[in-house]
């Protein structure tokens, strides 16, 4: 547990540090567009993606240089998720990173396009040979992996689940493939995709892999549910208390904070049963994150 903190602090800069570099220069034209996609991308948050990508290349003894593009086009899907998000018509919220949310910062119209800049530029990434140092036929089978995480039957669905379930009591079930598809498909990308340069897609590890990312995935959606409703908003730098408030289900509102620690736990416990299989050495960055989706205060 004590590696983790350094760990993703390390990755945190490797990709925060990259991603500037990727974007318009920010004093060029179009101004407003420009200022606020280096706005967006100049506040680190914790990362936890690009981690899992790099954690799972650990398994395979993949270096950092060839994980990079798939990092970052990651980080940057994330990017625009939360912009988007954040949106009026969306969660409406004021606050993410402990800055103001962009279209307070700049305007609902540049906030749409920053997340549609961000979007798109993450397949750019992952598509262009300079960035992703891998054959072209892995490039393609990684951006399929990407879209269809990021899209109508992944993220997609579970925002607008999120969206079209306000006000309605929804079973246990319901609210599971809501959390999958919302947070949980990417999280899956994150593992699947990196695992992909050394496995093929029908390894049966490869289906243990992404089976431990839908764990951790869900567990990390009822975590963000529990800090919601637990958590003060200078602790996590947005506005707290939201879901209760908005009349949205989640883990906490539906089932109750105990039920929802417990439910977490039981996806981390199982979670940690699929990393058995792997070299204690090879798996200790993901083991130590799987812990840390529970634990974490922020
Ligand atoms: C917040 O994600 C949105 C969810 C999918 C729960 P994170 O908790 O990873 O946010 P940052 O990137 O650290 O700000
Ligand atoms: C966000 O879930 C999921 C995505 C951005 C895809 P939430 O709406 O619960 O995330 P926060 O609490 O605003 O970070
Ligand atoms: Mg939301
Ligand atoms: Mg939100
Ligand atoms: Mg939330």
């Amino acid at each position: 547990m004590s590696l983790l903190p350094e760990a993703l602090s390390f990755f945190q800069q490797r990709v925060y540090h990259q991603i500037p570099l990727l974007l318009p220069k920010v004093h060029t034209e179009p101004f407003q567009l420009n200022r606020a996609l280096h706005y967006v991308c100049e506040q680190p948050g914790k990362a936890i993606r690009p981690f899992l990508v790099y954690a799972t290349g650990q398994l395979f003894d993949l270096p950092y240089e060839t994980l990079d593009s798939i990092a970052i086009a990651i980080e940057l899907i994330h990017l625009y998720s939360l912009v988007h998000d954040d949106l009026p018509s969306m969660d409406n919220d004021s606050l993410r990173r402990g800055r103001p949310t962009c279209h307070k910062a700049f305007s609902e119209s540049t906030a749409i396009l920053v997340g549609d800049g961000l979007h798109t530029l993450a397949f750019q990434i992952l598509s262009d040979p300079k960035y992703s140092h891998f054959s072209a036929e892995l490039r393609l089978m990684i951006i399929q992996v990407l879209a269809k995480a990021a899209g109508v039957q992944g993220m997609i669905k579970g925002q607008a689940l999120d969206i079209e379930n306000i006000n309605r009591p929804l079973t246990e079930s319901e609210l599971k493939t809501m959390h999958l598809g919302k947070t949980g498909a990417l999280i899956e990308a994150c593992v699947h995709s990196a695992a992909l340069i050394s496995l093929a897609e029908k390894d049966p590890v490869l289906g243990t892999l992404r089976h431990y990312a839908r764990l951790i995935g869900l567990a990390f959606q009822i975590q963000d549910d529990i800090l919601d409703a637990t958590a003060t908003t200078e602790s996590l730098g947005k506005k707290t208390n939201k879901d209760a408030l908005n009349n949205k289900p989640n883990f906490v509102t539906l089932l109750g904070l105990t039920l929802a620690q417990q439910k977490a736990k039981a996806c981390i416990d199982e979670a940690l049963t699929c990393l058995d299989a792997f070299d204690p050495k090879r798996a200790e960055l993901l083991v130590a994150l799987t812990h840390y989706i529970i634990k974490r205060a922020s």
